[in-house]
């Protein structure tokens, strides 16, 4: 998986300017996999459930807070805003992805939130309903990034997912925050190169994801990009496994691939494309920036925090979706790199930042780092019955209603040095200051 943009040889020296960087998609490998292991540095403290909801008609997840341009969180005319997913809270949670609707929250302190409403109209968003994404304000302006997810008025659900963006007015006073003059349009769909179609994932792969598109600006050259979810290209059949996907020369004398047709429907990646115009609607695609073939299948909601001279390279994930051989809890997993474009190297060296506890495995999900380091997130299950959920689809409706949270979790502080990282401690749901 090594792809070379541009660059030119010179003897045996490589060149590459800054501009025109090489980019090799780096692996998530199965080396590195191997070595996930809960720790006193990466396991979360356990949460008690009782404690007070953002809004408790609601079912709260995927959240993000409103951002300027160079990825600092923002205030307007005095109001930290966020943005979540949401769903009535009388719905089934289990069903809540396929209504999910788009709402915020402003604060004069960045943790106690007041509702606001719904973040645009829907009838006039891209999709049958729209999953996470990205928000930034410029001169006044919010550029509102989420996934369209379906096709508006299609009559079974569907999982079609395409990257969309909503340009608005923000209104901010003393009082209140509130959005208008909504213009949406479609930025991205997969090629089938770089990004698998939901065409090449029907032929027999386990899922399809192109979505949670994240705004970033490189402070580096100043360029423009979106990152998201996505899966390596082609058909199952296409496929088959490279010596890179499994780790160093050692390791890969020692290793053997188990249930390889199953294998191989791991192909979760992380996608970045370069935005080519300045009102952020055109892209072109890049090679991704992380693949974790025969790893793991979903690398959600991927984002960046920068720190000194690194790039801080996020992503979420179940245990449910890792392959065959390879373990790892829900969590936060992370990456580093001192280019945007290639070379990174998990952290701590298996990947593992964030876990939720043993005894309380899914009690949280959907992690987002913010540039100060706390890591917010959804509080997700209640479940000290140790099993093993793959999704809450497979729960009774009881159940799924009486340990669903379905809303923001305690904020969790993070410290960040070199290729390490030590969860610090839990702080009041949803603090993003
Ligand atoms: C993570 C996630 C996102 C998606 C959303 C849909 O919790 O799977 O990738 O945008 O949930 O509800």
């Amino acid at each position: 998986a090594t792809t070379t943009l541009a660059s030119f040889s010179l003897g045996s020296a490589q060149f590459a300017s800054a501009e025109e960087q090489t980019q090799q998609t780096s692996n998530w490998t199965i080396e590195d996999a191997s070595q996930i292991e809960r720790t006193d540095d990466n396991t979360a403290p356990y949460i008690e459930p009782d404690f007070e909801k953002i809004a408790p008609e609601l079912h709260v997840w995927d959240t993000w807070p409103l951002r300027n341009k160079d990825g600092s969180i923002a205030k307007v005319n005095g109001n930290y805003v966020i943005f979540s997913l949401t769903a009535s809270a009388d719905l089934l949670p289990g069903k809540r992805h396929d209504v999910a609707t788009i709402r915020y929250f402003y604060s004069k302190n960045g943790q106690d939130w007041t509702l606001g409403g719904k973040a645009f109209e829907t009838e006039e968003a891209y999709g049958a309903r729209q999953w996470a994404g990205s928000a930034m304000i410029e001169d006044g302006e919010l550029n509102l990034f989420y996934t369209a997810t379906g096709r508006k008025g299609e009559e079974n659900v569907s999982y079609e997912q395409r990257l969309a963006l909503a340009k608005g007015d923000i209104q901010a006073n003393a009082h209140d925050v509130s959005f208008s003059n909504f213009d949406h349009s479609i930025i991205l769909e997969p090629e089938g190169e770089y990004y698998q179609t939901e065409e090449q994932s029907n032929q027999g792969d386990i899922s399809y994801a192109f979505r949670d598109p994240w705004f970033f600006e490189d402070p580096k050259t100043g360029k423009d990009y979106i990152l998201f979810e996505g899966n390596s290209a082609g058909t199952p059949v296409e496929r088959s496994l490279d010596p890179a996907y499994i780790g160093s020369e050692s390791f890969q004398n020692d290793y053997e691939l188990e249930m390889e047709d199953f294998a191989k429907l791991f192909n979760g990646s992380i996608g970045i494309a370069k935005a080519t115009n300045d009102e952020y609607t055109e892209y072109e695609a890049l090679p991704p920036l992380l693949e974790a073939n025969y790893v793991n299948q979903e690398l959600e909601r991927p984002h960046i925090v920068t720190k000194g001279n690194q790039y801080y390279l996020f992503t979420n994930t179940h245990e449910h979706k890792f392959g065959p051989g390879v373990d790892g809890p829900d969590g936060l997993y992370g990456f580093s790199s001192d280019q945007l474009l290639g070379e990174y190297e998990p952290l701590n060296d298996s990947g593992l930042v964030l876990a939720n506890p043993e005894d309380n495995a899914y009690q949280a999900y959907s992690w987002m780092v913010l540039p100060n380091g706390k890591v917010i997130s959804f509080y997700n299950f209640h479940d000290l019955d140790g099993r093993n959920i793959a999704d809450l689809g497979a729960t009774s409706p009881e159940y799924q209603m009486n340990h669903f949270g379905g809303t923001l979790a305690p904020t969790i502080k993070l410290a960040i040095q070199n290729d390490s990282t030590k969860v610090l401690n839990a702080g009041k749901p949803g603090k993003i200051k």
